[in-house]
């Protein structure tokens, strides 16, 4: 080996921090519409005006934060009266902590970390934008974490009546939620206030998505380095899972295995083996932001198709397919156990199936057969070993 430069072909990666999550890339496409009416809620922040309220609806992995900090930085640039606050609802999940980053934000440094009460840091912020003239938006990123004890109808009603006790404030919110069933509601006083324009994130299309992968793999990687025939597969994959994120880890992580294998460009195989090490990524994540009424629905799943091969299942080899045979039930089956552990009722259990179907962490099929006229057949569409492995950490 001459000297210890590395030569380009040494490593696949042009720039490898475009395949980070919270890489903002420069080239956004087909988020048009959505974008343009994100500009049309804030614009009346430049002539001094509140501005309106939004709501960004679709599942993860369908460029609502990305979409939104685009908007940010465009507003920025142009209205220096207007301040924007990003907060991530994950990071923060209590009224208290979502004002004390807002204040952090306004103010330049966290409140103290004890003896404030959250009257004083709302009366600060307030303050700051009235006594600076300054416009206030706050989006409020992956809000259904805070679904939890009614925390988001206190903190948008916290948020859009502090003009109400402090007259001049002018404060918009963009709430972001990572859904596509829309199960939570707003607290009717919240909702007679919040009233948002709502902004639709549908899934990418597979065309879409191969285009926004094969731009950021073009920027990212050497040439030569992803073949269109390996680009296709990666887009089959994350076309199924409908999260673009699962396409930009699967970029990178085939190309940590091709350089891995000392080749200067990615296989297939580098591919497969990056999927199922990511889809237990997508799946925990997914798990993760699930109400316990849905988790509970995966765990009864997931724990009968096991219970039922640990009673020794036919065959000998226990490989993915027919876990996920095993993990069958009928809708009704599940229900009776749902409702036993949960409490909850059929309307509530339906919503979830809904949601963890369009989720596609089941399939719900209308079968054929059944006294009662039609019955629906559950199937995990995980092993039931990966879905009781990714639903681990939760309950430590
Ligand atoms: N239209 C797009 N063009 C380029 N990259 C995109 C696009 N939409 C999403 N992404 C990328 O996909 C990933 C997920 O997008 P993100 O905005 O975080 O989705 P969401 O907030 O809906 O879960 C990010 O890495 C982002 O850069
Ligand atoms: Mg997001």
């Amino acid at each position: 080996m001459p000297g210890k430069t590395l030569l380009w072909d040494q490593t696949l990666f042009r720039r490898g921090e475009l395949f980070e999550f919270d890489h903002v890339p420069e080239h956004f496409a087909h988020r048009d519409s959505q974008q343009r009416s994100l500009i049309f809620g804030v614009r009346p922040a430049l002539q001094g005006m509140r501005p309106l309220n939004m709501l960004c609806v679709g599942p993860p992995g369908t460029g609502k934060t990305t979409a939104v900090r685009k908007a940010f930085e465009e507003l920025c640039e142009h209205a220096p009266g207007v301040i924007t606050a990003h907060v991530n609802c994950q990071a923060s999940q209590t009224r208290y902590t979502i004002f004390s980053q807002i204040f952090q934000r306004l103010i330049g440094h966290a409140p103290p970390t004890s003896g404030v009460s959250f009257k004083k840091i709302l009366d600060e912020v307030a303050k700051y934008l009235v006594g600076n003239e300054k416009i206030l938006i706050v989006a409020l990123d992956d809000i259904n974490y805070l679904f939890h004890e009614k925390e988001a109808d206190n903190v948008l009603y916290s948020l859009l009546r502090v003009h109400e006790t402090h007259p001049g404030t002018k404060i918009g919110v963009i709430a972001i939620l990572s859904d596509d069933s829309l199960s939570y509601v707003f607290d009717p006083k919240v909702g007679s206030i919040f009233l948002p324009e709502e902004i639709l994130f549908p899934r990418y299309a597979w065309d879409e998505i191969k285009s926004i992968l094969s731009d950021r793999a073009k920027l990212g990687f050497y040439p030569g380095v992803l073949s269109e025939d390996v680009l296709d597969v990666i887009v089959d994959y994350t076309s199924e899972a409908g999260d673009l994120r699962v396409g930009i880890d699967l970029l990178k992580r085939s190309a940590l295995n091709a350089e891995e294998r000392a080749d200067t460009s990615i296989s297939e195989d580098d591919v497969r083996l990056a999927y199922n090490k990511s889809r237990m990524l997508h799946l925990s994540r997914m798990i993760a932001s699930l109400g316990s009424g849905e988790q509970a629905i995966l765990a009864i799943l997931a724990k009968r198709a096991e219970a039922k091969e640990q009673a020794g299942g036919k065959g000998g080899d226990t490989g993915g397919e027919k876990e996920m045979v095993e993990a069958e039930q009928t809708a009704g089956d599940l229900y009776a156990a749902f409702h036993e552990s949960t409490g909850l009722g059929y309307t509530r259990f339906h919503a979830m199936l809904h949601k963890l179907a369009t989720l596609r962490l089941i399939d719900a099929e209308i079968a054929t057969e059944g006294v009662h006229g039609r019955s629906r057949r559950i199937t995990l569409k995980y092993g039931f070993g990966d879905v009781l492995g990714a639903m681990q950490p939760r309950s430590l």
